[in-house]
């Protein structure tokens, strides 16, 4: 039986070239009008999961449903998909109209019906007025709009987005963003969006698929991939993170990290492993909290390496000495107003406090 409000399912989908893996064994469901971002370097898999979804690559092994229905070796033309490309590819010999039309023309519509959906669709996208220009005489933003425009013309069941906004400038981009987010959800149309820009993912998306060399490493909403990134690949991909190494399980919610003991409570599922396995303790910059109290559990001496100015905040790198020859370094994210109040200056002691609850825990070797 399926599920009806799934409308996509990847079943251990993998994608060879040659002998190259492209994709491995990835499987994922999309809730019906879901907007779902996949995220990850450059080369680890993003568009050609797209053209698998889309039907434009046959995957090697594995299949694709669509609303339940195996549509593992129908192509394209029968998927009812609107796409935008990585590079907008808009038909350089044609008007904005014309673009957007494009796709139209293969149904059965009047000449009347067709001015009147591309009106429509000029409207929708913030481009009335400009529909006779040619792609040349369009901005970046602008264009990007038409291909957009000309995706969802047809109107799709799904839309596929492949790093639509990386070509524009930052301004545009966070503009484009909104009004992308806002077309989806009006139009309720299930949609996958593909970029390697983590903010965009972490603003945009219902949820997020991570992606390391062709693997599915992380499906989680922008929250869960953020608080609790599955492995340390995760967690530095998406935003700060520092790793503390080199740590060794005492029992069960204890680290040693050399001369200091740190109490965690979110264990990331090493909770069972043998005392005295090596593990590595992370926390990102933002959660380490600057504490005097000596009562506090969790609390390190460091030293004020270097202080980066950043507006509302400065981010300090502290040196914590673990013995001779030996230590290590953890940057912290401090309000402006923080520092001042405290005098902090390059070379002060600075006590830090690590949050138990905030401390993730991963097995040293594992998913880096
Ligand atoms: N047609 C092909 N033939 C051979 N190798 C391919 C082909 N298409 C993609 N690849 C390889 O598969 C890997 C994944 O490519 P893909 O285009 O999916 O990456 P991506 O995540 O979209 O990267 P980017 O962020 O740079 O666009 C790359 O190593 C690429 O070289
Ligand atoms: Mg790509």
């Amino acid at each position: 039986m399926s599920n009806p409000d799934i409308y996509l399912t990847m079943d251990a989908v993998s994608k060879n070239f040659g002998r190259f893996t492209a994709l491995a064994e990835v499987t994922f469901q999309a809730r019906r009008g879901e907007f779902i971002c996949v995220l990850g370097p450059s080369g680890c898999g993003k568009t050609t999961l797209l053209r698998v979804v889309a039907g434009l690559e046959k995957q090697t092994r594995g299949k694709v449903f669509i609303e339940g229905r195996d549509v593992s070796s129908l192509p394209v033309s029968s998927r009812n998909v609107g796409i935008v490309f990585q590079s907008y590819a808009l038909f350089p010999n044609l008007t904005a109209r014309q673009n957007i039309a494009y796709g139209l023309k293969s149904r059965s519509l009047s000449r009347q019906a067709i001015v009147k959906r591309v009106d429509e669709l000029l409207d929708l996208v913030g481009l009335r007025g400009m529909g006779r220009k040619h792609p040349a005489k369009l901005s970046g933003g602008q264009q990007q709009r038409v291909a957009l425009a000309r995706a969802i013309a047809v109107s799709p069941d799904l839309l596929l987005l492949d790093e639509p906004l990386s070509a524009l400038d930052a301004k545009v981009r966070v503009m484009l963003r909104g009004e992308i987010r806002q077309l989806q959800q009006r139009l309720g149309i299930t949609t996958i969006m593909v970029t390697h820009d983590q903010e965009e993912a972490l603003t945009m998306a219902d949820r997020i698929l991570v992606i390391d060399q062709g693997r599915l490493v992380q499906n989680g909403t922008p929250r869960q991939i953020y608080d609790k990134p599955a492995t340390p690949f995760v967690a530095g991909f998406i935003g700060a993170m520092n790793f503390i190494e080199d740590a060794r399980k005492i029992e069960k919610g204890l680290y040693d990290i050399g001369e200091t003991h740190l109490s965690v409570s979110g264990e990331n599922g090493t909770g069972r492993l043998p005392a005295g396995s090596r593990v590595t303790l992370a926390i990102r910059p933002e959660d380490v909290m600057l504490k005097r109290d000596p009562s506090v559990s969790n609390l390190l001496q460091t030293r004020v390496e270097a202080m980066e100015y950043r507006g509302s905040m400065f981010r300090i790198d502290l040196k914590r000495q673990v013995s001779e020859g030996t230590s290590f370094t953890i940057t912290a994210d401090v309000p402006a107003e923080t520092v001042r109040r405290l005098g902090i200056t390059p070379r002060s002691t600075l006590p830090i406090h690590l949050p138990v609850d905030r401390l993730r825990v991963y097995e040293a070797g594992k998913g880096s």
